[in-house]
């Protein structure tokens, strides 16, 4: 005990001998320091942006190829059916696998559990604003509550007539027996009348952040 007290006295006798220097060099260390971790934020986000894009491609490559799978087992009214019982397991199972959350979401929502929360709301205004006014939409990451979740989020558009199938505009796009499907499921759906290219709501992955870290 004796021996470690009398250490630290040594030590504040030298700094305060020496207290300009001192100084300095904890400022500059304290400088330094900060650059460091403003540089680990960017490579933090970037890694989120990055990530955020493989697990989104990856949700949207695994709906699209059940998708597909069921259109061509069930035609297009069976494969309404599998929407309504897959489409979120399928996603909980990617979110899962990755230890975030995955939603899609929207305002012109089919099924009502895709109803944006609060933040993501504001990001979901972002996009359709910049839609409406001819602005680029691109992949954003966002800190959400505390600071520890990272909330990637970037807009999903209808890139082709396959979708309209369902989403178009019933009695044109939409068969009869698919629609009446769809009623049924659906009393309360805002997700018909679309056109190639419209924005359809957004991808939503809330990103633990240490999960990042982890991975940098
Ligand atoms: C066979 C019919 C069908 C086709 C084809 C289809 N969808 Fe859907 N879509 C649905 C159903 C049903 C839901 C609701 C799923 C649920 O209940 O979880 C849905 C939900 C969505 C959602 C989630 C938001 C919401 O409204 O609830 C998005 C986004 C979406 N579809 C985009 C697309 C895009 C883009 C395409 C084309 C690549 C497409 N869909 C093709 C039937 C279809």
């Amino acid at each position: 005990m004796m021996r470690i007290l009398s250490i630290i006295i040594a030590g504040l006798l030298i700094s305060c001998g020496s207290r300009k220097k001192v100084d300095r060099e904890v400022f500059d260390a304290v400088n330094e320091s900060m650059e460091i971790k403003k540089v680990n934020e960017v490579d933090i986000i970037n890694l989120a942006i990055k990530w955020g894009n493989e697990i989104s491609a990856e949700a949207q490559q695994e709906l699209m190829g059940k998708l597909n799978k069921s259109i061509n087992e069930k035609g297009v009214a069976g494969a309404v059916e599998f929407c309504n019982v897959e489409a979120l397991p399928s996603l909980n199972e990617v979110s899962k696998r990755h230890k975030v959350v995955v939603r899609r979401v929207s305002h012109d929502f089919r099924n009502p559990a895709d109803q944006p929360n609060e933040e993501e709301e504001m990001l979901l205004e972002a996009y359709e604003y910049n839609e409406e006014n001819g602005v680029k939409n691109s992949a954003n990451v966002q800190e959400i509550g505390n600071g520890e979740i990272l909330l990637y989020t970037k807009a999903i558009k209808i890139p082709g007539e396959m979708c309209l199938n369902c989403h178009g505009d019933p009695g044109v796009d939409i068969g009869e027996e698919t629609l009446e499907k769809l009623d049924a499921l659906y009393p309360e759906d805002k997700a018909k009348g679309h056109k190639v290219g419209e924005l359809r709501g957004m991808w939503s992955i809330a990103i633990p952040k240490k999960e990042v870290v982890k991975k940098l």
